[in-house]
């Protein structure tokens, strides 16, 4: 069974319920799944070993949050090299944080991003059935490109 990580960080809740969702949607395509918050993770070791990768952050003033900017440099370290990824992130209006990660995934870490791009929803989308099965299909997408 290929095990998943799905890190995030999140304020006010609704990134984290993403990353909730998009765990059902990986165990749905028959993959195990931890999921954690960035600041619950202290080093890169316990970022290696995975098979998979999500990471999502909300959007604050026009970027990601420090922590991520911080969980982003230990991931770095973990050597993601062609590691299956995806980023997700819930915003108001500009929504630059999932692009960013999912960018530093590519560009960066050199992993195997998901053809699907970044997951950015509206937070009002968050809470709405459209975006429950948003947050699913994304997870089980990844799931599938993964077995
Ligand atoms: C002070 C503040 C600044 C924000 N800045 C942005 C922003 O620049 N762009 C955007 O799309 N959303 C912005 N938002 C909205 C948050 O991204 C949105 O509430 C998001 O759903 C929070 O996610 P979380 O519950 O996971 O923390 C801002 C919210 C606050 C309170």
């Amino acid at each position: 069974m290929k095990k998943v990580l799905v890190a995030y960080s999140s304020r006010t809740g609704k990134t984290e319920t993403m990353a909730n969702y998009i765990a059902e949607g990986l165990r749905i395509g028959g993959c195990e799944v931890e999921v954690k918050k960035i600041s619950a993770i202290e080093d890169s070791d316990s970022i290696a070993g995975y098979d998979g990768y999500v990471f999502g952050c909300p959007t604050y003033h026009k970027d990601m949050t420090g922590g991520m900017k911080q969980f982003l440099f230990m991931a770095q370290m973990a050597n993601l090299v062609g590691k299956i990824g995806g980023a997700f992130g819930s915003h108001t209006h500009s929504g630059e944080s999932a692009p960013m990660i999912y960018d530093t995934m590519m560009h960066v870490f050199k992993m195997d991003v998901t053809d699907l791009g970044p997951l950015n929803l509206t937070e009002a989308m968050v809470g709405e059935q459209d975006g429950v099965k948003a947050c699913q299909d994304y997870g089980k997408a990844i799931g599938e490109k993964l077995s």
